[in-house]
């Protein structure tokens, strides 16, 4: 009796034990699953690659943007900034993009000539007269039809905003570029686009496109003569180290295309879409203004070089030069015009 009572008692233990056992394992799966489920919930990663240094109106704009939303989403979205074609060059990245392995980038409108040919708009040589009227089209009706056109093409890149950097500069390693003439026979390094390149035609010049990440050592060995970029450019590129002249031409804009892979774009959840459509709307705001003033401080930074170098030919074209120029470059609006919509261009003129 004793006996069984007690193998009784062992066995209920025996269960009570196996009970427990289960029970403890079960906990342990779903402390693992939790866990695991908790820890591939990070935050969501936006890689944002640019070719440029950081402290150029888009090196700025792009950790400005990536300042405000690690804090504002923090440990919801997290922008990663891949500056000075440390990720990707323009053209790659946005191959990356569109195939969904890489989310954000801002390539010069000029860059997007083998997608969405249209955009050379802003490569028109003497276009724009000042940055408002950049700043017109790009808020109006005409930046409207460009985000639809990227959308329409089913390219999984949507457009975001543009951002400014300022107004192009010639230079060059020959002589001072102050008329038509003084282009004839010269190389110049030009980003990708058949509107730049038709420009140096005009001019009698050979345009060779070239990645930015070249353009300096090109520049150095003398491959190329000359070049046309912003002073941001070409400050915080070293372009003016090895460049003895420079002319002030404001002879064309450029200016940035930020861009989302847009699969991407679409699963993120409305409110954090939301939030990062507002923090951008207000950085390309203060990118406006930061663009302005690096440009006229590098201006004068390269002024400051120049003189401190003996480089003789820092020198700013006048009106009437500027017109003959302008003037030179005119078959390049007749050659284009299926291309860059007429419509645009005299929207633009007539402002
Ligand atoms: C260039 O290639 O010269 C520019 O597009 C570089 C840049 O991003 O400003």
């Amino acid at each position: 009796m004793l006996l069984k009572l007690s193998y009784k008692k062992i066995k209920e233990e025996k269960s009570v034990e196996k009970k427990y056992g289960f029970f403890l394992l079960g906990l342990l799966i779903l402390i693992t699953i939790l866990g695991k489920s908790l820890a591939s919930d990070g935050p969501i990663v936006i890689r944002f690659s640019h070719v440029v240094a950081q402290n150029t109106p888009k090196g700025w704009g792009a950790r400005e943007f990536a300042r405000r939303v690690n804090q504002e989403l923090r440990g919801k979205v997290r922008v990663e900034v891949f500056a000075n074609g440390s990720l990707y060059q323009d053209n790659e990245a946005i191959e990356a993009l569109a195939a969904g392995n890489l989310e954000m980038a801002a390539p010069s409108s000029a860059k997007f000539m083998g997608i969405v040919p249209a955009l050379q708009l802003f490569d028109m040589p003497f276009l724009f007269p000042d940055i408002q009227s950049v700043h017109d089209t790009i808020d109006g009706a005409i930046g409207e039809e460009m985000k639809e056109i990227f959308l329409n093409r089913n390219l999984d890149i949507r457009l975001l905003t543009f951002w400014d950097n300022a107004f192009k500069q010639f230079t060059c390693n020959v002589h001072p570029l102050l008329s038509p003439d003084d282009f004839k026979g010269l190389k110049f390094r030009i980003m990708s686009s058949d509107v730049l390149d038709a420009q140096m035609k005009s001019l009698g010049a050979t345009g060779l496109r070239l990645p930015f990440q070249e353009v300096y050592n090109v520049l150095a060995k003398g491959l190329v003569d000359g070049q046309e970029n912003t002073a941001s450019n070409i400050y915080t590129g070293n372009f003016h180290e090895v460049q003895q002249y420079l002319t002030f031409s404001n002879h064309g804009y450029l200016g940035y295309v930020v861009i989302i892979n847009d699969t991407f774009w679409q699963k993120l959840p409305k409110h954090i879409r939301k939030k990062l459509t507002v923090i951008l709307n207000e950085v390309t705001l203060e990118v406006r203004k930061k663009a302005q003033e690096l440009d006229i401080q590098q201006s004068e930074l390269i002024r400051a070089y120049a003189k401190n170098h003996g480089h003789p030919g820092i020198t700013t074209l006048n009106e009437s030069q500027k017109k003959v120029l302008q003037k030179a470059m005119m078959p390049v609006y007749q050659q284009f015009s299926s291309i860059v919509p007429e419509r645009w261009v005299s929207r633009i003129e007539n402002m």
